[in-house]
């Protein structure tokens, strides 16, 4: 080869030297300026009697998707959606947290609508060190089960604390309680009696219904005759929710002059329609209703609308998807596209969203959420029934931790 007079002079072992580093510098280039990619292992119940929810926080996670694309810098965020098929043991939903973990590469998983499923996976994923963005399970004790969880959510003892403490400051005497016979439904069941008795309340009974039950009356009469002020009641939305609102009804509950308070859950804004007069005058606590007015949320509805019609009402399960998302994206965004469970730990805890339901932030110490709780009365608007907040207790965290 004729190299140029200068090179001749150059020593063989020098010109290997600077060759070696040429290559190192431009293979890293090409590392960096190619894509990342980031997957996000999805877990739903999408089949079987809470299907409906399933998509509502699957909705969530495309509505985010659309609006701020598939990238952050240059990590392609993909996700690989699997179907739990709501409560039960939980043995599926860990068996799909293995199977997304090791098959399919996921490096975060984002799902959990029930109890038993997040508690099932939570030795799974501090085994194989991976991050979990729980996107609704709400029992307060599933984040001290993994390090590796976060909550989107709320818990259980947020909301029925804060209707605890309301019940008793509005002049309710006595309550009886109904909740759903499971982890969730005993959590509501402890906080809403622990707040309203510390605020001079007194229970007067209280029942536990299996979590699918579509029947009430029954459970419903015994309270009545027990004549409270009011009821209060959890159950896990959906179908089941709607039964038991429609039951409150047929039963006159609110008829007989017993005041109906319920986790915001039951009387979700999406199910109102099917609800009708049942919600009016019932008294809630959740995080989000769609009537909230700030930037953040009408972004979202825009985008939720443009895709599902512009009459679509979104449930609250639709914005922890896309929170559960956004929390994803800002993780990436903070760590410079480290995708290592470390370091997405690190970015989580801590992380402030400005959410459609208000300011929102991830408890450094427990990773839980931390976020406005809103009280609402069931009214009708323009012909339709929404839930009107009327007081906000502002940056409420977990109670129990
Ligand atoms: C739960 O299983 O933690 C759960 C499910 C549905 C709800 C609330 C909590 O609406």
């Amino acid at each position: 080869m004729c190299l140029p007079t200068s090179l001749h002079r150059f020593p063989a072992r020098a010109f290997l030297v600077a060759a070696f580093f040429i290559a190192a510098i431009s293979n890293f280039e090409i590392a960096y300026a190619q894509d990342r990619k980031l997957t996000v292992g999805v877990i739903l119940p999408l089949s079987g009697a809470f299907a409906d929810q399933g998509k509502h926080y699957e909705d969530g996670i495309k509505v985010f998707q659309k609006i701020h694309g598939n990238k952050v810098g240059n990590v392609v965020v993909e996700t690989v959606v699997r179907d739990d098929q709501g409560p039960g043991s939980g043995d599926l939903a860990r068996r799909l947290t293995q199977e997304l973990i090791q098959r399919n590469k996921a490096q975060i998983i984002l799902g959990y609508s029930f109890t038993p499923n997040a508690m099932a996976s939570a030795t799974l994923l501090t085994e194989a060190k991976t991050p979990a963005v729980i996107v609704n399970a709400a029992t307060s004790i599933i984040t001290e089960k993994s390090p590796y969880f976060s909550r989107v959510s709320f818990t259980l003892p947020q909301i029925a604390s804060s209707l605890g403490t309301w019940a008793a400051k509005s002049s309710v005497k006595t309550a009886y309680t109904i909740v759903s016979d499971y982890a969730p439904g005993l959590d509501a069941e402890t906080w809403f009696t622990k707040t309203f008795e510390a605020g001079g309340g007194k229970i007067v009974g209280s029942v536990r219904t299996p979590v699918a039950a579509m029947e009430y009356s029954p459970f419903l009469q015994r309270a009545i005759e027990a004549k409270p002020d009011a009821i209060f009641a959890f159950n896990p939305g959906g179908d089941v929710a709607v039964a038991f609102m429609k039951a409150t009804k047929e039963r006159g509950v609110t008829k007989s002059g017993i005041k109906l308070l319920v986790t915001g859950d039951v009387v979700d804004d999406n199910l109102l329609p099917a609800m009708g007069d049942s919600v009016e005058d019932v008294i809630s606590a959740l995080h989000y209703q769609v009537e909230l007015d700030n930037p953040a949320n009408a972004k979202f509805l825009k985008g939720f609308r443009e895709m599902f019609g512009a009459n679509a009402v979104p449930s609250y399960r639709v914005v922890q998807g896309y929170d559960g998302m956004a929390l994803i994206y800002q993780a990436l965004e903070k760590t410079g596209g480290k995708t290592d469970a470390d370091s997405i730990m690190a970015a989580i805890k801590g992380a402030k969203l400005d959410s459609p339901r208000g300011p929102i932030q991830i408890d450094p110490q427990t990773r839980d959420i931390i976020e406005n709780i809103y009280i609402r009365r069931g009214v009708q608007k323009d012909g339709k029934w929404v839930n009107a907040a009327f007081e906000t207790i502002e940056a409420v965290k977990d109670p129990a931790k």
